[in-house]
């Protein structure tokens, strides 16, 4: 692990799910534990960088060295990022939720006690703030997850071209022991050449610092 290899660099992170509110009660939100977002916060505070970590809804203690800014809903994790701006790195690990309720009902919706129905949720779509950051002026070296459960390397490559990134980082999320909710993790990073470089299984502390280590080369190269 090249140890102070982000000294002095502002380093972002995003983490965690979001969560869409649909009324006082209820919400929307996805599967993710925050857990790899959280571990390469840690690595990159090791490794000499000042971290913010912007984190939507988790049971994880905040690392050390790190300031955490808690979030709830996509568009409130944008507004966090937007206000850490300017950074050199943004590595955005947050398992947005690509839509919300087009509203948020102010009291409780109750069941129609005249039909047994189903309910019709209209959903819009949520701002994607990786592709945001990343298009800005001053946009930061950007890397992205892409957890696919198939076309992994085809839909990880798409995004990255969308969303302008330097590196993408690509899960299989279908395979069993890795990706969300898991302790362990195997990736393959994606560079704008097409260059794919391996990490094979192992804890999500280690792939952290292993990505941390290569991002970090790939940041001084850029
Ligand atoms: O398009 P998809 O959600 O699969 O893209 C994944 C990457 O984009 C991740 O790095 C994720 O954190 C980021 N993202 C985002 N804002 C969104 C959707 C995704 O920052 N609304």
């Amino acid at each position: 692990f090249a140890s102070g290899c982000l000294t002095g660099r502002q380093v972002l992170i995003t983490a965690g799910p979001t969560r869409e509110n649909i009324d006082p009660v209820r919400y929307l939100t996805n599967h993710s534990s925050g857990k790899m977002g959280f571990a390469l916060a840690e690595a990159a505070a090791e490794a000499g960088a000042r971290v913010t970590l912007v984190s939507g809804p988790v049971h994880l203690p905040t690392p050390d060295r790190v300031e955490r800014i808690d979030v709830v809903s996509a568009r409130d994790m944008l507004a966090a990022c937007e206000a850490a701006m300017p950074c050199d790195l943004l590595i955005a690990a947050a398992a947005v939720a690509d839509y919300r309720p087009q509203a948020v009902a102010p009291q409780k919706l109750k069941k129609d006690p005249n039909n047994d129905d189903g309910l019709l949720l209209q959903l819009v779509r949520n701002p994607d703030i990786l592709a945001t950051l990343a298009q800005r002026a001053d946009r930061p070296f950007s890397v992205g997850f892409a957890a696919e459960t198939e076309n992994l390397l085809e839909y990880a490559l798409r995004k990255l071209n969308a969303k302008n990134l330097d590196l993408i980082v690509a899960n299989d999320v279908a395979s069993p022991g890795i990706g969300f909710n898991s302790e362990e993790n195997a990736v393959r990073v994606i560079d704008r050449a097409q260059r794919e470089t391996r990490f094979a299984q192992t804890s999500k502390g280690r792939i952290a610092r292993q990505l941390i280590a290569f991002i970090a080369d790939r940041l001084d190269k850029a």
